[in-house]
């Protein structure tokens, strides 16, 4: 009798660790195949339809820019998204790299619905305000041009830059001449780039793709204007 009672729990807590063990690797396996999966460009706009879908076309065949606006094929390169995913491969998450708190805050947000949209693009996918290089760094604690000028992106020096683009027809946009300037300001990811010096310089060139700044702004408040005005 004795026996009896203690073998019994000691084979159904022999099964319970079973289990626990079974329950563990499968825990772990989908963890990592989750992992794996979550750092495909498709797992952002598989999972999170609304609000990546503009991301991802404006990324990943670049017909598209996010506001749903047709790129020429010629001119789909100076979409920076576009450009390093087609000649490098970059991943959404290369560039927007990820802080596991920032994806947790993110997770709950899209689930929530709590995050603030800009409104719909031409194609009617929803879209978010358009954020800076310093908000796009603030969860990594990285600021501003440290966005793109990184060891592991690119780990140019301003003199670098300035003689990357010194061939360029008319004013050398790399030429700082008024201070440091955000990256962004011209270099856009979902959407042509514009040479911000054309705001007040005639000569600043604008290679293929490239637009004026007046140009991309009127594009931009043009669809968010009549998206609000058909809502
Ligand atoms: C080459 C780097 C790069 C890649 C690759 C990239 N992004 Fe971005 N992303 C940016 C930059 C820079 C911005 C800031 C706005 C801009 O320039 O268009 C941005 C902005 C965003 C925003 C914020 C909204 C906005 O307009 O500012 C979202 C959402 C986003 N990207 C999603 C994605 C997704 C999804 C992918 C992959 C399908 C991706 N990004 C790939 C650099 C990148
Ligand atoms: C005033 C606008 C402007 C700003 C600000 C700017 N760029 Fe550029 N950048 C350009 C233009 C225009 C080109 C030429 C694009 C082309 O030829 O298609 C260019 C080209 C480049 C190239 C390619 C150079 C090559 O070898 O062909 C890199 C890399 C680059 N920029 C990085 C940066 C980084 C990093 C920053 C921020 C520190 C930055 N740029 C800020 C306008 C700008
Ligand atoms: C908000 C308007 C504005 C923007 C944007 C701007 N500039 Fe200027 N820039 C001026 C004005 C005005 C002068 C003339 C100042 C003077 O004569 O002292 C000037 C002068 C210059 C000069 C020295 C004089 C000359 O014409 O050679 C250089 C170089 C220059 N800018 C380069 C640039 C570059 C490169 C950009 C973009 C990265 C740029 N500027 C963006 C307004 C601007």
């Amino acid at each position: 009798m004795e026996n009896n009672q203690t073998s019994q729990p000691s084979i159904k807590k022999r099964k319970r660790i079973i289990v626990a063990s079974v329950v563990a690797v499968i825990v772990v396996v989908a963890g990592v195949g989750m992992f794996v999966w979550h750092e495909q460009p498709s797992f952002c706009s598989a999972i999170c339809h609304t609000p990546m879908d503009a991301y991802y076309d404006s990324y990943a065949t670049g017909e598209t820019d996010k506001y749903g606006i047709p790129v020429e094929e010629a001119d789909r390169t100076s979409m920076t998204a576009y450009l390093h995913q087609s000649t490098q491969g970059t991943t959404c998450l290369d560039c927007h790299v990820p802080s596991l708190s920032e994806q947790i805050a993110e997770g709950i947000n899209w689930v929530t619905g709590d995050y603030v949209v800009a409104g719909n693009n031409l194609k009617g996918q929803t879209i978010l305000a358009t954020r800076s290089l310093d908000q796009l760094g603030e969860a990594r604690e990285v600021e501003g041009n440290v966005f793109c000028q990184n060891d592991s992106c690119h780990n140019l020096s301003f003199e670098e830059l300035e003689a990357a683009t010194a061939d360029l027809e008319g004013r050398n946009p790399h030429t700082f001449a008024h201070g440091e300037m955000s990256c962004g300001d011209c270099h856009k990811a979902h959407s042509q780039s514009v040479n911000k010096c054309g705001e007040c310089h005639g000569d600043a060139p604008l290679p293929d793709g490239w637009l004026a700044p007046q140009a991309a702004n009127a594009m931009a408040e043009g669809v968010l204007a009549a998206n609000s005005e058909a809502a």
